[in-house]
């Protein structure tokens, strides 16, 4: 909304204050500030006291007027508080009412500024704490997600179903990130009443999760969690599940459902969020396709062209720090592409790994297990990587494992790694470029977890990276 839409909605308020109800327009509905208000004081949704909620509104704002034009806020209260007419009010100030119409017309447009400033701070610091209980995001920049990230809004935003949607793709692909990207857009539309993320912990040990059901209640535990934090204890399964789906009939809420990767879960449990969707829907990040039945929107997550994985590749080195990349030509760096397609995690950690070793010698490893599976390019990766690490940072990776996939807080880490002070922030920070380590937690709590592919690697080959000769 700009300023002059804002200030046609907010004469047509002014003119109706003494009418119960009204149309959206004049009950200022599209305003945060006026939503607010209507919890507040208009639970009952009665016209009475949803016109009350508008009228308080522009009270407010008419009192900040006062300070900056006295006499343009006295004519606005008067003239609509006090139901006066432009003729009693020229009478009362015993001027013309083409000089009252004159003010008043500036009283609007002035009190039109102070609401809309009003109403952007609001809807920035609602923005802001939402946004606090998302994980951070894994990356600075992303490349060739507009139109993905685009579909995928439209599909959240619309009233409609589907309820469920999933977007479906191969490790590394960049699912997470575009549900991130999208459910930041999300948030600043104000379409939903609740956003949650929640991440999938899977026992990063063994790589596998638990039974489906107990995901499903790990999940409902989660949503219990945000829904009602002032409930110390939480409530007894069958209640919540009651509880949950009654609030998700009546709000809307999106709930974010990360990493969910097994078929089994997947199966299960868009069985039963079926139930609990619509008004509210539910985003999952998957590698694994939904079946058929279930009814679900498919996104699939597509690699990047080369142009983008070309830019991802520069934006990426400059973020670490890796000067070499700047001056390689398009053709040079063409031949990272060629090695790992456009998957941007396997592009994040090749790119680092020229830190430390020339291109050449990357290129020529991984043409070894070109042929292979996209589990062999990845391997060859890790191999690379793990060889070029230093002792400290190989015992920190080692460790990382061990925590869980919401990641750790440093004095944790430090402690399993067994890494003294000044051995522990630099191998953290060469983890850190070397793509190895993704910062987690919130705003108020880093905490420090590695990509679960790299866990994947880690579990399955680490015993024979350490035989290996270095590459
Ligand atoms: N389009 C992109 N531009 C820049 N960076 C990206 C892009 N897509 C993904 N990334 C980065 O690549 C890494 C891998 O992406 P992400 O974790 O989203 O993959 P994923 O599909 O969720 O993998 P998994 O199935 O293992 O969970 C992340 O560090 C992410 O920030
Ligand atoms: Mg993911």
């Amino acid at each position: 909304m700009n300023v002059s839409d804002l200030q046609t909605n907010i004469h047509a308020a002014l003119r109706a204050w003494h009418k119960p109800g009204g149309d959206l327009q004049e009950l200022l509905d599209s305003l945060m500030l006026v939503q607010e208000q209507r919890t507040a004081v208009a639970a009952d949704g009665s016209p009475a006291k949803l016109r009350l909620a508008a009228n308080l509104v522009l009270l407010d704002a008419i009192e900040e007027l006062e300070k900056q034009d006295h006499h343009g806020a006295q004519i606005l209260r008067w003239r609509f508080p006090d139901n006066n007419t432009i003729e009693q009010v020229a009478h009362r100030l015993n001027v013309s009412t083409h000089t009252v119409n004159r003010t008043q017309r500036a009283a609007i447009t002035s009190l039109s500024e102070i609401i809309f400033a009003h109403e952007q701070h609001h809807r920035e610091q609602h923005a802001q704490a939402v946004e606090a209980f998302l994980p951070p995001a894994s990356y600075r920049k992303l490349f060739g997600l507009e139109s993905a990230g685009d579909q995928l809004l439209a599909q959240i935003l619309s009233d409609q179903a589907p309820w469920l949607i999933a977007l479906v793709g191969i490790g590394g692909i960049g699912k997470t990130a575009l549900a991130d990207a999208v459910t930041r857009r999300v948030i600043t539309t104000l379409a939903y009443d609740e956003i949650i993320w929640l991440r999938i912990d899977h026992h990063t040990l063994t790589g596998q999760s638990l039974s489906p059901e107990t995901t499903l209640e790990t999940l409902l535990q989660g949503i219990e969690k945000r829904l009602w934090p002032q409930r110390v204890k939480g409530k007894p399964s069958q209640e919540r599940l009651l509880d949950i789906r009654q609030a998700l009939k009546q709000h809307r809420c999106l709930i974010i459902i990360d990493n969910l990767e097994s078929e089994a879960d997947t199966a299960f449990l868009l069985s039963h969020l079926n139930d609990l969707a619509q008004p509210s829907k539910f985003l999952i990040t998957t590698r694994t396709r939904p079946a058929h039945q279930a009814i679900v929107y498919n996104h699939h997550a597509e690699e990047l062209s080369l142009a983008n994985a070309l830019a991802l590749i520069r934006h990426h080195a400059q973020d670490i720090g890796i000067s070499a990349v700047s001056t390689a030509s398009d053709e040079e760096l063409g031949a990272i592409y060629e090695l790992t397609g456009g998957n941007p995690l396997a592009l994040k950690l090749v790119v680092s790994l020229l830190d430390v070793l020339p291109l050449g010698q990357i290129r020529a490893n991984l043409l070894q297990g070109k042929s292979g599976p996209l589990d062999e390019m990845y391997r060859q990766i890790f191999r690379q990587t793990w060889q070029t690490l230093s002792p400290d940072a190989r015992l920190l990776l080692q460790a990382m494992p061990l925590v869980a996939e919401s990641g750790a807080l440093p004095d944790y880490l430090q402690a399993i790694s067994t890494l003294s002070d000044s051995q522990f922030w630099p191998a953290i920070q060469e983890l850190r470029n070397r793509s190895l380590l993704e910062v987690r937690g919130t705003l108020l709590e880093k905490r420090y977890g590695i990509h679960r592919l790299t866990a994947t690697f880690l579990n399955a080959d680490i015993t024979h990276w350490d035989q290996d000769q270095p590459a």
